[in-house]
């Protein structure tokens, strides 16, 4: 399934600190490809303009890996957010959607954003995939003392790609605030997050542990 209106951000700017590598994360190779390569893939099929925030002093080497015109790199900031606010200033207004897919997430199927966008189509203004939590989660203070223990069956582990009519995610940004995910700054505008039943696959490469479940998803370990 594509629709004509429909962009797509894939922030790749982190440094990838705690994978511990010494290359920016979307970088990393799997079985051949990098995870950067893996989530375009993955994901063009609903776009018709995929726009990537590479990490500085990055951009030429990732142009070199995509030669289709509708694959756009422009340069991340420090923070998510940044990268994010960086790849929606290209996006015209013409676009109706935008899906905003983490490189990290590179094995997350075609099949989820399908699922997203067609949520957006049917009138969702805000969609995110969300997986129950397995463990109890609390919060803790500074010192390492819990103190709170939320109601598990309330939470949700959140992922991408997340999708927004486009004027809803550019009025989010344009507040300039920060959040580990765009329905953050969204929700703060009072514009309702719809969340979708989530995908295993499309876990987030972080640390060693999980680039080797992903070696091991491909074949190749
Ligand atoms: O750091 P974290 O794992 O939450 O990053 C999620 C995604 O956001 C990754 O694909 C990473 O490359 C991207 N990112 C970015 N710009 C940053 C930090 C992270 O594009 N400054």
């Amino acid at each position: 399934m594509s629709h004509a209106n429909t962009a797509v951000i894939i922030p790749a700017a982190g440094s990838g600190e705690r994978l511990g590598v010494g290359i920016p994360k979307a970088l990393v190779e799997v079985s051949g490809q990098t995870l950067l390569e893996r989530a375009v893939r993955n994901i063009s099929a609903v776009a018709q303009l995929i726009v990537i925030a590479a990490p500085p002093g990055f951009e030429e080497q990732i142009k070199k890996f995509f030669t289709e015109p509708s694959v756009v790199v422009v340069t991340g900031g420090k923070l998510r957010s940044e990268s994010v606010a960086n790849a929606l200033k290209v996006i015209s207004p013409d676009y109706q959607f935008v899906l905003v897919h983490d490189a990290a997430r590179a094995f997350a199927p075609t099949e989820l954003a399908e699922r997203v966008l067609s949520e957006l189509i049917q009138g969702q203004r805000a969609v995110i995939p969300a997986l129950e939590v397995i463990d109890t989660i609390k919060v803790v203070n500074a010192e390492g003392f819990v103190i709170d223990t939320p109601d598990r069956s309330a939470l949700r582990a959140i992922q991408t790609p997340q999708g927004f009519a486009v004027d809803v995610l550019k009025q989010a940004h344009a507040t300039g605030s920060d959040a580990t995910d765009d329905a953050a700054l969204v929700a703060q505008l009072g514009i309702p997050v719809k969340t979708i039943i989530g995908e295993p696959l499309a876990r987030k490469i972080t640390t060693l542990a999980d680039l080797t479940w992903a070696r091991e998803l491909v074949g190749q370990s």
